[in-house]
Order: C-alpha cells, then structure tokens, then sequence
C-alpha cells in the first residue's frame, strides 16, 4: 500500500510541476498559451489527489479539513482550465482563465505543505 500512495505523491508532485511550471513559463504571455498541458495537470491533480484521499482515509492524521479545503481548490483549478480550453476553442480571452488556474496551484501547493509543517 505505501509503496502505491508514494507513486501517488509522485504523480501529483508531477501534475502540480506541469500546472505551475507552464503558468511560471507563460506568465507574461499575450498568446499562445499553453492550455492542454494546464487541464493536464488540472484532471492529473484531481484523479491521483482522489486516489491519495481514498488510500490515507483511516490513517493517523488525517485531516478532513485540510483535505477538503485542497480539494476544492482543486476543482476550482479544473474548472479554470476547463475555461481557458474553452476561451482558447472560441478564440476569446484566456489569460483570465490561465492566470486563476496558476495562481491558485500556487496556492494550493502552499496549503498543502504549510498545513502538514504547522497544523
Ligand atoms: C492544482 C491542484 C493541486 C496542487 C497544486 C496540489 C499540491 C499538493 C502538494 C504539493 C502536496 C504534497 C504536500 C506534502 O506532502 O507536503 C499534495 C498532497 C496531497 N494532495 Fe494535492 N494538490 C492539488 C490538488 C489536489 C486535489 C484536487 C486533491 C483531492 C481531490 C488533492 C489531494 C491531496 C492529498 C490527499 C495529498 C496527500 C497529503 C499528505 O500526504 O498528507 N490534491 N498536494
């Protein structure tokens, strides 16, 4: 069992790389950008981030708050890249769309690893 959550971490670790590092990568774009690779990561996220939850469920420490508040900044992330897949298809705006799923990676990746140093 460990040894399938510590393919999970790695996983997500590498889903959070793609969402974070083409949002680093694309930061001061105008165009072009990288869509598919963010809803990538986006649905990488959600899919082993399920995973984890089902497998660490009944283990010490763990914490439903946490992992629902993750988790549904998760699914807000999807659903930004979902739109900027969308914008892209309809050639509308997607810097909106691509900008919110970045960010709040960022800041996911920030609760997760503030929340298991300090709470
Ligand atoms: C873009 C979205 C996401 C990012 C950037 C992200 C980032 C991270 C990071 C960096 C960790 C490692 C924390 C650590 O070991 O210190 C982690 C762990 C985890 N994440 Fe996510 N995550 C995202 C989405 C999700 C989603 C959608 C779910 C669930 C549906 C989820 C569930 C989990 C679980 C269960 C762990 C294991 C935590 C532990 O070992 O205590 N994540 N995530």
């Amino acid at each position: 069992m460990s040894v399938l959550i510590t393919i999970l971490v790695a996983l997500h670790l590498l889903g959070m790389a793609t969402i974070v590092g083409t949002f680093f990568a694309q930061l001061r774009a105008k165009d072009r950008f990288s869509t598919g690779l963010v809803l990538g990561g986006a649905i990488t996220q959600l899919v082993t981030g399920i995973a984890l939850i089902g497998l660490l469920h009944g283990n010490d420490g763990f914490n439903w708050p946490k992992y629902i508040t993750h988790a549904v900044i998760g699914l807000v992330i999807l659903g930004a890249a979902i739109g900027a897949q969308v914008a892209k298809s309809k050639h509308a705006r997607i810097a909106p769309w691509f900008h919110t799923a970045g960010g709040l990676a960022v800041v996911n990746l920030l609760i997760a690893v503030l929340w298991r140093s300090y709470a």
